[in-house]
């Protein structure tokens, strides 16, 4: 069998226009702009309107990210959505997007569920269809609105979250030096109560009582999942580093999950990495789960940060628990 090589041809990115900013968030709930930047980094974050969904975002930046990469939506042949937010439980997100943008009919379409990890696992995937031959054009995105599922009267979450998609075309290429060079997908389930969503599955299906009581919502034991990020966020970018044997001198940019500015300086201190190498937007959109990274390294991309030729680490961490590093040769 040939392998392949899996080049990223072309990012887009997609956020909604109304913003809310911490003096938003003062209004409604017992906070302040000082404590949430401090403890956060975060000063904005992206919410959707009513016309806006995760799906009609991710349409938008796979549009975009089709546009760089200067390929048609017929040319796709497998599209992977990272999402814990569809638009319905079914059909996936995937496939409103196979009809938005007119790909052929028959082509693979599929949502996945990572959390925060999403866009990193959907990266993995699609790299390893096209190594295999099994595809030659996949369309990757991670797409969210944590608007839909947080509450607004917890200051202990509501701070955080944010909406938007960011979405990558990867092209099959006979340059194997190309493309993901090494990845790493992590899960440790003793931790899935840590971030999670009580209602609303097969488990507790919705009902007046659960919704009037916000089990939708997404619930958080903030301090542990923070312990459990600055633990294995420095170790997953470090082993990514290691494993293409790299220095981390060699690295031209972090891509890290952005959920707090604080887990992002641990593990940049910690690996010895300056401040200008690690990728961060959390100020503009707080932490937008598996379309974070996504949205990360198309803004890094537009602006120069990285390109061609450059080594990058992208990592996600968080809901599941799960955890997901690739070491990129864009
Ligand atoms: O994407 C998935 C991964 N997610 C993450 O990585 C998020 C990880 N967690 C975090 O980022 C942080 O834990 C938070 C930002 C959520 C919280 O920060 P913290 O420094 O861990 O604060 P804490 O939960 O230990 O709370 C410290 C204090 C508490 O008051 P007392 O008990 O010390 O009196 C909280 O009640 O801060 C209080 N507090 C707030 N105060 C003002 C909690 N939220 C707020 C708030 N405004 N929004």
């Amino acid at each position: 069998m040939t392998i392949h090589g899996a080049l990223i041809a072309g990012t887009g990115s997609c956020v909604p226009e109304r913003q809310l900013t911490n003096f938003d968030l003062e209004k409604m709930v017992d906070t302040s702009n000082d404590w949430i930047v401090q403890r956060t980094g975060i000063h904005e974050r992206r919410i959707a309107s009513a016309g806006e969904s995760s799906a009609s975002l991710a349409i938008i930046a796979a549009q975009r990210a089709l546009a760089t990469a200067n390929t048609s939506p017929a040319e796709i042949d497998l599209i992977i959505c990272a999402t814990i937010t569809p638009d319905m439980p079914t059909p996936s997100n995937a496939c409103l997007i196979q009809q938005a943008l007119g790909c052929r009919r028959g082509i693979g379409a599929m949502d996945l569920n990572a959390a925060c990890s999403g866009f990193v696992y959907a990266l993995v995937t699609a790299t390893n269809f096209i190594k295999t031959g099994s595809a030659k054009t996949v369309l990757v995105v991670g797409a969210e609105t944590l608007s839909r599922i947080t509450d607004y009267t917890d200051r202990s979450t509501c701070i955080l979250f944010g909406d938007g998609a960011g979405a990558a075309v990867l092209k099959q290429t006979t340059d194997r030096s190309v493309g993901v060079q090494a990845f790493e997908l992590g899960s440790d389930g003793t931790g899935s109560m840590l971030l999670h969503v009580p209602a609303g599955g097969s488990r507790q299906p919705a009902t007046a009582e659960s919704v009037g009581a916000k089990l939708h919502t997404l619930k958080m034991s903030g301090r542990e999942v923070f312990k459990f990020a600055v633990a294995q966020m420095s170790e997953s970018i470090q082993k990514a580093i290691n494993a293409c044997g790299l220095t981390s001198d060699q690295i031209k940019l972090v891509i890290p999950h952005q959920s707090n500015a604080r887990i992002i300086d641990s593990a940049a201190t910690k690996i010895g990495l300056t401040a200008d190498r690690m990728f961060v937007n959390i100020h503009r959109y707080g932490n937008t789960s598996a379309a974070s990274v996504a949205i990360a390294l198309d803004e890094a991309i537009r602006a120069g940060r990285c390109g061609p030729g450059d080594w990058v680490v992208i990592i996600g961490i968080g809901g599941g628990l799960t955890w997901a590093t690739v070491t990129v040769k864009l």
